[in-house]
């Protein structure tokens, strides 16, 4: 199996109707967590990164690390670039040998939106990669630095760029929000289905940490393929640690790092058994 293109690991999802997990990494101990849990319950996986974390995450050491575990995996492994911003840092990734790209132009007008979401398809097919574009704009923002607005995608507008950018996976703004929610969210069920009948490609729910499990059923019964996880699996990690301290504190450091590799495995596991995704591959 090993590390595939996202269009492949979505469209197999698409046939069968289940969701697939993308989980956001920032070091090597998630990593191994994320791709444990996909052999453990025989799940295809999309292993992420986001432009913003890359501070943290350094591009040129996370990409190698990600694209070696995908390759050696068991399992149908996508490497994606989330929230690609710049077509420099774009193209830096798909060098190391991602299989899959984000261009985020949903700040941009719509006419600009779809031409440079169309310069960065044409780069992408160049190495045969994925692409995931967004419309309309999904609430807070990946690593919690701006307050972005969250403006639910228009279905005609999303029609319109799905048809002229020929993207392979669409990112929809439907009352998702990236980071830790502040009240329970509300999804606009009415517009992924409206958006779901318009625009072909499978769609993709970013912002999927507190989300309930029935709402990210129904979201994959109405054409949500690509669920993006990252605030869990963040929360769920410094959780572990916190109590383990405060229990005991650690005596050998790799005592702390197995309880990274096992906390991000759990949670990755936890969202596979909702989305439907395991004993597929
Ligand atoms: P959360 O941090 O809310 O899980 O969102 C992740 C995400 O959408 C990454 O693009």
């Amino acid at each position: 199996m090993g590390l595939v293109t996202m269009k492949e690991i979505l469209d197999q999802a698409e046939l069968e109707g289940y969701g697939v997990g993308a989980f956001s990494v920032a070091n090597m101990e998630m990593v191994m967590g994320a791709i444990a849990a996909a052999e453990e319950l025989r799940s295809p996986l999309i292993l992420q990164i986001a432009e913003v974390r890359l501070t943290h995450s350094p591009l040129h050491l996370m990409g190698p690390l990600m694209v070696h575990a995908a390759q050696n995996a068991t399992v149908p492994v996508a490497v994606h670039f989330d929230h690609g911003l710049t077509q420099e840092k774009i193209k830096q990734a798909l060098d190391l040998g991602f299989t899959s790209v984000m261009f985020d132009g949903s700040h941009y007008k719509l006419a600009e939106n779809i031409e440079k979401t169309c310069e960065i398809v044409t780069l992408a097919r160049t190495y045969g990669a994925t692409v995931e574009a967004e419309i309309g704009q999904v609430g807070g923002s990946e690593d919690g630095s701006v307050d972005i607005e969250m403006q639910v995608t228009n279905t005609s507008e999303a029609k319109q760029f799905a048809a002229q950018t020929q993207i392979d996976a669409l990112a929809i703004a439907i009352g998702n929000a990236h980071g830790n929610y502040q009240t329970e969210p509300q999804l606009r069920f009415d517009r992924l289905i409206e958006i779901d009948q318009q625009v072909k490609q499978p769609l993709v729910l970013h912002g999927g940490s507190g989300i309930k499990s029935a709402d990210f059923r129904k979201c994959i019964r109405h054409g949500i393929r690509k669920i993006n996880v990252a605030t869990a699996s963040f929360r769920q990690i410094i959780q572990r640690i916190n109590q383990n301290v405060k229990r005991t504190p650690y005596q050998d450091y790799f005592s702390y790092t197995d309880d990274v590799v096992q906390s991000m495995k759990e949670n990755v596991m936890y969202h596979m058994k909702i989305f439907g995704s395991e004993h597929i591959s």
